[in-house]
Formats: structure tokens, sequence, C-alpha cells
């Protein structure tokens, strides 16, 4: 196992905590308030600790923002929830917490790096306090489904969730893309419970059902440009490699690929990747596939990745709701207008992808770091996805990539920053340059080492990009840079 077993004990006691903290309150009949991360994972932990409480039958409420700011807090104070429950954020906002809401009782399920200290009112679970890595061994749904299954255990069914939520967190960090850790346990609770399926093979959305072209035009991660989101220059793209796209009337999946045709395709999307300068690792296209088993064939929600795709999508293009409610076993009307949100948001991310890709100087290259400022074009609640997809696909793969969007009206930049492993292990944490940088311009950034962000003001964008580029810099070379 790749944690140790102490440090696991004393976690699953805070979690055994948690589940105690919330069962008290509803009990006693009171009225819970849950907030939760706006991302696939946020999504997938709101729906987790919503479909537990609706279980119980309490009084709950819940919202999915981008951030803890002053909205939230003159939420709490003007409602009064007798609980306020943060999933997949929290750990990094203690000090406003314990500054205007210490008389609340609060619960933090998160697992982004912990910022500030915690007062009494506060009981948190973040996997950081035993050692445990939040960014790849645990996400914020994956907390949050072992409280769900500690307070009751039929909640096992909401497993497949935790694992669209870590997928979404982009966790697959393990050997040919597959979840570890404590994300491991999970993924054991479903596959005992029948709910899913882990297999090895290509990584392309729809591999068992969906017609070759339209797997490979529908996957972001690997992004090709010119071929995801443009069928027909997948179809050609096929055409060219001598891959027959159907077997007489019928449309062929990947599955239906023999041996040879799988590693030609997954030759020549290497090859063609690096004519466009993209340095993609082969074995990157190969990789752990899960499948949950009661989903229907040709839906989105079949494969867990495109699942998170799709939660994605209903936060940044501010439906949030609607992937909170399929989380928690809504199908039908909100699953075809989850679709139709799905669909409208890669078009929107292939549109800003293109903005991109259009204009050299829109990406620049620092000493250190990447530097791609979306203007007021790049939605503020997409450019992360624009970040995490352009940050797979960088010349140098090994400079970090900050990206930012300006939201005008407010007078801020939104900043998403990404990097590798192979980086991180060279001592470099975005999280915490992003919370240090952040605070010398009068702004607020944290996350993870691989994932990090911040929000600053606008005119301290060029002030925020030159401290990065140092602080990058500094860690490079061991130097300790202080949070
Ligand atoms: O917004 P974006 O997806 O780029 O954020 C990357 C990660 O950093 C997220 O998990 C987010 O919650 C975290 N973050 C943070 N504090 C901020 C901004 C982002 O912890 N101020
Ligand atoms: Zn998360």
């Amino acid at each position: 196992m790749a944690f140790d077993e102490d440090k696991f004990e004393a976690f699953i006691n805070s979690i055994e905590y948690a589940a105690k903290t919330i069962l008290n309150v509803i009990k006693n009949d009171g009225f819970v308030h849950i907030f939760s991360h706006l991302d696939a994972d946020g999504v997938a932990a709101a729906g987790i600790i919503g479909k537990t409480l609706f279980r119980l039958d309490a009084r709950f409420r819940i919202r999915i923002t981008q951030w803890i700011d002053e909205k939230i807090v003159g939420d709490i104070i003007s409602d009064k929830p007798d609980l306020v429950i943060f999933t997949d954020f929290g750990s990094g906002y203690l000090n406003t917490l314990s500054e205007n809401v210490s008389n609340f009782k609060i619960v933090i399920l998160d697992h982004h790096q912990i910022s500030g200290d915690e007062t009494a009112n506060v009981v948190q679970v973040n996997p950081h306090s035993y050692n445990i890595d939040g960014a790849k061994d645990i996400s914020g749904s994956g907390i949050t489904y072992f409280v769900a299954k500690a307070i009751d255990k039929m909640n096992v069914d909401l497993s497949p969730i935790a694992i669209v939520g870590a997928l979404g967190d982009l966790q697959d960090k393990y050997d040919q893309r597959k979840l570890g850790g404590l994300n491991e346990k999970i993924v054991e609770d479903a596959v005992s419970a029948g709910l899913l399926t882990v297999e090895k093979d290509l990584v392309f959305f729809g591999r068992e059902t969906r017609p070759i072209h339209k797997a490979l035009a529908l996957t972001t991660n690997p992004f090709i440009p010119g071929i995801s989101g443009e069928e027909d220059k997948s179809l050609a793209f096929l055409a060219s490699l001598d891959i027959k796209p159907k077997h007489g009337e019928k449309w062929r999946a990947l599955r239906d690929l023999s041996e040879e045709e799988k590693r030609k395709l997954c030759s020549a999307l290497a090859d063609y990747l690096l004519s466009k300068g993209l340095h993609y690792k082969v074995s990157h296209l190969i990789g752990h596939v899960y499948t949950l088993k009661n989903e229907e064939d040709w839906t989105p929600l079949r494969d867990a990745r495109e699942f998170a795709v799709l939660l994605n999508a209903t936060g940044r293009m501010n439906r949030p709701s609607l992937g909170v409610s399929i989380c928690m076993g809504d199908r039908k009307a909100a699953l075809e207008e989850a679709e139709k949100v799905l669909a409208e948001y890669r078009r929107t991310i292939n549109k800003y992808l293109g903005w991109v890709m259009e204009k050299t100087e829109r990406m620049k290259e620092l000493e250190n770091i990447y530097v791609v400022c979306g203007e007021d074009f790049i939605d503020d609640k997409i450019i992360g996805a624009v970040s995490s997809i352009l940050s797979t696909n960088l010349p140098n793969p090994e400079k970090p990539l900050i990206a930012y969007a300006q939201v005008t009206e407010e007078g801020l930049a939104k900043v998403s920053a990404r990097t590798i492993d192979v980086v991180t292990c060279k001592g470099v944490n975005l999280g915490e340059i992003m919370q240090v940088a952040a605070e010398k311009c009068q702004g607020n950034g944290g996350g993870h080492n691989v994932a990090a962000g911040a929000q600053i003001p606008l005119e301290q964008i060029e002030n925020f990009l030159g401290i990065v580029n140092d602080l990058v810099g500094k860690q490079l070379k061991g130097e300790n840079v202080g949070s």
C-alpha cells in the first residue's frame, strides 16, 4: 500500500468524528448549509453529501461556488445554519473563516493544502494532516465519500461518484493512468459493489460503444489539435492510416480494433502530436479505464473520465445544480439537459484553445514558466480547464503553465497554474507559490502542488507573474520560499 497504516487509522478517526458531528446536528433537526467547489470534484462531493443528507431526511441547502468569499460569509451570517459543510474547499480559507464565522459549527472535507489555523468550531478532514498526498491519493469527493460511508454503509453506492471526482481532479497519476493511494480503496468498494469495472485500454471516451472517430474527437486529454472536437478531421485521420471506421454498415468502436491497428493508431497519434510541437507520451494513450456498469452505454456517464467532464461542464457553465442532481441519481430530463451543456462546453473550450493557438504571442515563455493571458476573452470559470488541457501539450512540458483571465467588472485576474509530477519532484509546489505570490499582491492563492490558482487585483498581474517566475526558479534550486 502506498500509505502508512498508522496515519491511515488517524485519518479514519477524523472521518468518523466528522460523520458524528454531522449526524448529531441532523438528529436535532438542524439546518445544514453545504458549500462546494465549482469543478468536477466539488460537484461530485456536493452530490455525495447531498444524497447522504437526503437519505437521512435532513434539512439542507447546497451552493456551488468558485471560492469562499464575503458573499458566502454573508450568507452564513444572515441564514444562521446549525452546521456549515465545506466540501472540496475550505482548508485554504481558515483565516477568512476564523475572522468572520468563528461562532458557527463548521465541517471541512477538503484535500487542498491547509493555510491558516483552524479554530475550535471547525472539524477538518484533510489528508495533508496525515501525510497523505492530497494531490493524487484522495480527492475532495473521496473524503466526502468516506464520511458518507461512515454515516451509513448504504452510501457505498456513491463510490463511483467519488471515482469520477478523483478523475476530474486528474488524480490518475499512478502508472498507466491508474488511481492509487486511498482512491484505490474507493475503487475496491465500487468494484465489490458491482458498480465499476477497471480495464486497461485506449483512454478515449466511449471506447466500447462510440464510433472511433467520435471517441477521438470527444476526448480532451490528450487534446489533439485539429482532431479534438472535429469529427470529420478525425475520420480523415483514420482514413490516412487505413483504419476502417466501419465494419459493413456498422461503425466500429475502439474495442473492435485489432492489437496491430491499436498500435498503429497510438504511434500515429504520437507522431502527429510531435509534428505539432507537442510532446505527449504514447504510453499516456493507454491506461486504466473506469467504466460505470450501471450507466447506459451511449451516455457520457458510462466512462468515469467523461462523466467528470460533464460535471465540470455543468459547474463551469453556470449550471452546477444539474451536475449535483445527476450525482444524486437524477437522470432523464436532467441528463438530457446536462448533455446539451456538455456540448456547449466542448464548443467553448475548443473556441478558447483555438484562440490561444491562433497567435504565438498568446503564449509567452519566461525563464521558468509559460504564461497565457486569456484577456477578457476566456471566461474566468473556464480558464482552469483550458489551463489543464494546455499544460499537457507544452513544447517544454517541464515548465509550469500560468494562465489567467480578466474579470474586468470585479477588477480581478483569475489565475490557474498547472504542472506535471516530474516538476513537483524537483521541488516545485504551485499551491505554495500561488499562496505566497498572491499574498504579496493583495490577493488570495493556494491549491495543490500540480494544480493551483489565485485571484489577484488586475493591476498587480505583471508584478505577480514576475514573482511566480522567480519563485519557481527558487524552488528548482531547492530554496525555501516560505508560506
Ligand atoms: O481554479 P483552478 O482550477 O485553476 O484551481 C486549481 C486548484 O487550486 C483548485 O483545486 C482550486 O480549488 C485551488 N485554488 C485554491 N485557492 C485559490 C484558487 C485556487 O486553493 N485561491
Ligand atoms: Zn478537488
